[in-house]
């Protein structure tokens, strides 16, 4: 059984039911607007943990308890918690609640965690052998999910361990080298990308850093002193902004400023920044020294406004190039939002995915291959 945010459930069936080459996946019951209850077989259960194990819009749970739940006692909860428990495992438990309960969801977890809590049932944050996962909700759903011996997925559940490392820009560079991961990109198609919304140059970082040329647009300044160390970069800027040209060349000598009328895309420069938003002039000023085989998207306007503005930018890319775009979800209704892209991109782009990654917040990640 999985279980699944009801916000993202045909986001997850369609998911899992292309991981697992389309076994069906059955809603078994819509508990409420956060909490599905999905059913399968257990053979996909079994490829869980090698396959689906950090998909984020499931957790796979067994040994289920659907408990009548009243937000004033949430100390009733340990009794039920230890009963699922399994004996001689050190645990942890995760709340999570979409009810008020009084308390925060760690105070929560503390609160059951020290009830049920034994010599023989230590309570373990880093390295659990079980999770126990409390969902709250107009009804209570208790289950638990096993280490990676046993086949159900803990890591889908625990937060995700801090990836980041301490050379990189900013938090968006995970959710890149996270959608290069997962949706399999092959990198040695890509010589050239486009990176759109790239200040402060997180994804520009990790695209250079495969050895890529990139061209960043974005008004805002881009952390020039961390990109220059991959090799020379051009800064085209606005006329009205021509005093940055003094500011931006002191910071390092591989760094050129021009304006933007003079746009060029010379061979040996790794990294170009249009500093401007990415309208139609900027497009067809690219097009006529350039195409991209990457486009990366990642701008923070409304899924509308994001998309329109990838349909503007496809001529950009070449044929078989790689889109990746952030949509942000500012709204409850997910699947409408996604939908809306998808339908609006899928006559350029085919083998459209999306994917709420560990690190997206209130977005999902969609990738496509331009047809
Ligand atoms: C989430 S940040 C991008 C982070 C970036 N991907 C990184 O890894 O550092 C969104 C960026 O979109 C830019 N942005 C928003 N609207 C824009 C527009 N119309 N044209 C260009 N950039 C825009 C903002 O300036 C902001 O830097």
């Amino acid at each position: 059984m999985l279980m699944s945010d009801s916000r993202f459930r045909e986001l997850a069936i369609g998911e899992l039911e292309r991981i697992t080459e389309c076994r069906p996946i059955r809603t078994l019951s819509i508990l409420d607007k956060y909490i599905s209850i999905l059913e399968t077989d257990t053979d996909i259960l079994e490829r869980y943990n090698r396959d689906i194990k950090d998909n984020i819009f499931s957790y796979a749970l067994v040994s289920l308890i659907d408990h009548d739940f009243d937000a004033d006692r949430i100390s009733d909860l340990s009794e039920i918690v230890k009963g699922v428990l399994p004996k001689g495992k050190r645990f942890r438990i995760f709340v999570k609640n979409f009810v008020d309960i009084g308390m925060t969801q760690r105070e929560a977890e503390i609160s059951i965690g020290v009830k049920i809590e034994s010599a023989n049932n230590p309570v373990d944050l880093v390295n659990p052998e079980v999770a126990v996962v409390v969902i709250l909700s107009d009804r209570a759903m208790i289950g638990v999910s096993y280490d990676e011996n046993q086949n159900y997925a803990i890591t889908s559940i625990l937060h995700p361990k801090n990836t980041e490392r301490r050379s990189q820009i900013n938090r968006s560079e995970v959710k890149l080298a996270e959608a290069i991961a997962y949706f399999r990109i092959d990198t040695d198609r890509i010589s050239r990308c486009i990176d759109v919304g790239a200040a402060p140059g997180g994804w520009s970082d990790i695209m250079l850093r495969y050895g890529k040329s990139v061209i960043a647009i974005d008004s805002a300044m881009l952390d020039y002193k961390a990109l220059c160390r991959y090799g020379n970069v051009m800064v085209y800027v606005p006329s009205e902004e021509a005093g940055l040209e003094g500011l931006v060349s002191r910071i390092d000598s591989n760094i050129g400023v021009e304006r933007i009328e003079n746009l060029k895309v010379p061979d040996g420069v790794m990294l170009i920044h249009i500093k401007s938003n990415a309208d139609e002039g900027i497009i067809r000023r690219i097009l006529k020294e350039t195409k991209a085989d990457a486009l990366l998207v990642d701008y923070n306007l409304t899924p509308p406004e994001s998309t329109k503005l990838v349909l503007n930018l496809s001529e950009l890319l070449s044929s078989n190039g790689i889109l990746v775009f952030t949509i942000k979800i500012n709204n409850r209704n997910v699947n409408y939002t996604v939908n809306m892209a998808i339908d609006a991109i899928s006559s350029i782009y085919r083998d459209i995915r999306v994917r709420k990654l560990v690190h997206n917040r209130r977005e999902v990640t969609l990738f496509g291959i331009k047809r």
